[in-house]
């Protein structure tokens, strides 16, 4: 049977069950029973020729055959999506979700800018995913959203990034510290400090370890943690200082939880971008926002 004879809600249902990685889960987010998700699967399956999913111990894998569905199918609905949109934008109508994938640091930034960008276009719901650098990277390799902000795109002609707003990344720690109140403090009095790092796949710290490795150094890394806020729990603990986005620290800086360290060399003057892979067709909706983020752009921002 050739693929031609594939339907839709086969596809609708692979692509669910390529998302949740489970026929019970599928089964539960549409609203089937597992043995009909099983058997549109399978059918599918015997009109591509090829196995789509393979069970290994309890967990479901997709076939080489599956993943090349699976991307097929991402870009399928993206496009029914924007399809969508457009015809209601015909009829003078804003309709439909706006996907964005944001990297952690991120979120101190966003939300309140997807607000903004919602009073003006209620008719457009926002779906937002959140997720390190790793994380976000991911999702745009297997285009999973409309738009991914982050700190540092990808150095690819794949990928299409605009910057809309200044990241800086300072360096903090509790009142009280050695340094704090110091002038001027060098990168190498600094790296002697203990250190809180943000985890592994995190854009904060590779911005940071390449700016301490640039001077021939390396920070005195005491801790890891998987977030901004637990690292900004732990300098107000004692346990260490760490450099963080300014836009994470703000408020515990204004209430002077935390001080900032007065270090040659920082801030890093980084910036915030919305990027999405070169060949792919916005949405109206993911448009529109491109333009809401410009119009707020500061004019320092390249
Ligand atoms: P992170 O990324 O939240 O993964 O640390 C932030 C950045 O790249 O600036």
């Amino acid at each position: 049977m050739p693929l031609r004879h594939a339907t839709l809600r086969q596809l609708k249902i692979f692509d669910a069950l390529a998302n949740h990685g489970s026929v019970v889960r599928t089964a539960g987010a549409l609203h089937l029973t597992p043995p009909a998700v099983s058997i549109q699967v399978k059918q599918l399956a015997r009109s591509i020729g090829q196995p789509l999913i393979e069970q290994i111990g309890k967990q479901l894998h997709l076939t080489s055959h599956g993943r090349l569905v699976a991307a097929a199918c991402r870009d399928i609905f993206n496009r029914i999506e924007s399809l969508d949109q457009e015809l209601a934008a015909e009829q003078g109508l804003e309709r439909g979700t706006l996907s964005v994938a944001i990297i952690t640091t991120a979120s101190y930034v966003v939300p309140r800018l997807l607000g903004d960008f919602r009073a003006e276009h209620p008719g457009i719901a926002v779906a937002m995913h959140v997720g390190n650098r790793e994380a976000i990277l991911g999702r745009l390799e297997h285009n999973e959203d409309d738009l991914y902000i982050l700190g540092q795109p990808p150095e690819d002609g794949r990928i299409s990034a605009r910057a809309f707003a200044p990241n800086l990344l300072i360096a903090v720690s509790y009142p009280g510290h050695a340094l704090a109140g110091e002038r001027s403090i060098g990168l190498e009095r600094l790296a002697r400090e203990p250190f809180l790092a943000r985890e592994l796949g995190s854009g904060t710290r590779l911005a940071v370890e390449d700016t301490f490795a640039r001077a021939g150094l390396r920070p005195n890394t005491v801790m890891e943690l998987g977030s901004n806020e637990a690292i900004k729990q732990s300098i107000a603990g004692h346990l260490g200082y760490s450099i963080l986005s300014e836009s994470t620290v703000r408020t515990e800086l204004a209430s002077g939880e935390l001080v900032r360290l007065d270090v040659a060399g920082l801030p890093l003057k980084r910036q915030w971008y919305a990027a999405y892979p070169r060949n792919k067709i916005l949405s109206p909706a993911a448009t529109a926002f491109c333009g809401f983020l410009e119009s707020r752009k500061p004019t320092a921002v390249g």
